[in-house]
């Protein structure tokens, strides 16, 4: 039998993610949405490509989450996105609310599941997410790390003129532009150490644009990014479903790891089928170090805000 993905929000970003987990093959995938007509429509549309996808996935759209039963994966997207102006943290009470209500009904559907939140302000509605649902650590994991990682990577390459494929980076700390940590320290290209290829001021106008890239696309696009994200989301997925272990940027609920407990930051962590399975704790340069105890202070800041 095949794995099943409940993807809970059909907007730009849950639609991408179902179109790239359709070509992948190994998950049946149900759309969710509140709107009547959005999930089903998607679906149906994605289901009509199958044959020239090559794809024999089943994609259901729906507005009932008895259809979402026994997913192995859920991922909370839904909620409101930005708009100009906004950042990411603005949208803390309304998006609460929905990811409280979210949380629990994939718990109550799929009592095994494993839940891979995207909602912004992400680590703050990771936060939301175990407390609505009380999920032990393994079983509840943020994405922004793959998101902001992989625009670390694209950013490097091009400064570079190389592959993106040689570029490994990574992006810890909080998924905002104020707590985000681009590692430099274990920046490779071709195994060669970042530093010893670009000067520091090139480095630095990098960490920047990474840091404000999702603002970037904002400003385009008068709303947030969908394609990168879903990309970002999806590898995730894969490395629960396929069990592969791989070690990748996400956002976990630290137990002491950095000196940082309870609060949900970004951090290298294996994913395999029992969700998170280790938080791989690497050496960090003083300011990097800092850089993630003030995400995590952060967060806990921003819970404050949130109304219950
Ligand atoms: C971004 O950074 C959507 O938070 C997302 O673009």
């Amino acid at each position: 039998m095949r794995k099943k993905v409940t993807i809970v929000g059909a907007g730009a970003t849950g639609g991408s993610m179902a179109h790239i987990l359709q070509e992948k093959g190994y998950c049946d995938i149900v759309l969710l949405d509140v709107i009547e007509g959005l999930p089903q429509g998607k679906a149906l549309d994605l289901a009509h490509a199958g044959p020239l996808v090559g794809s024999d996935a089943r994609i259901t759209g729906t507005n009932d989450w008895k259809d979402t039963a026994g997913s192995d994966v859920v991922v909370i997207t839904s909620g409101s996105p930005r708009k100009p102006g906004m950042s990411r943290e603005d949208l803390v009470n309304i998006n609460a609310n929905i990811v409280r209500e979210v949380a629990q009904k994939a718990v109550q559907h799929s009592p095994d599941t494993i839940i891979v939140e995207f909602a912004n302000p992400m680590d703050a509605m990771c936060h939301v997410a175990k407390q609505a649902t009380n999920l032990p650590r393994n079983r509840l994991v943020g994405q922004g790390g793959m998101l902001d990682s992989t625009r670390y990577r694209t950013f490097i390459a091009w400064e570079l003129g190389v592959s993106v494929k040689d570029v490994a980076a990574y992006v810890l700390g909080g998924h905002t532009d104020a707590t985000m940590v681009p590692i430099v320290s274990h920046a490779l290209v071709g195994s060669v150490p970042l530093r010893q290829l670009l000067p520091k001021e090139r480095i630095d106008a990098i960490v920047d644009r990474t840091r404000k890239a999702g603002t970037e696309i904002v400003g385009l696009l008068g709303t947030s990014a969908w394609y990168s994200p879903a990309w970002g989301t999806v590898e995730m997925v894969d490395s629960i479903l396929l069990d592969r272990k791989r070690i990748l940027p996400c956002a976990v609920w630290l137990e002491g790891e950095y000196g940082i407990r309870s609060a949900f930051v970004g951090v290298l962590a294996q994913l395999g089928a029992g969700g998170v399975e280790k938080v791989i704790e690497v050496e960090l340069e003083p300011d990097e170090l800092a850089g993630l105890r003030k995400a995590a202070d952060a967060v806990l800041e921003l819970i404050s805000l949130v109304k219950t």
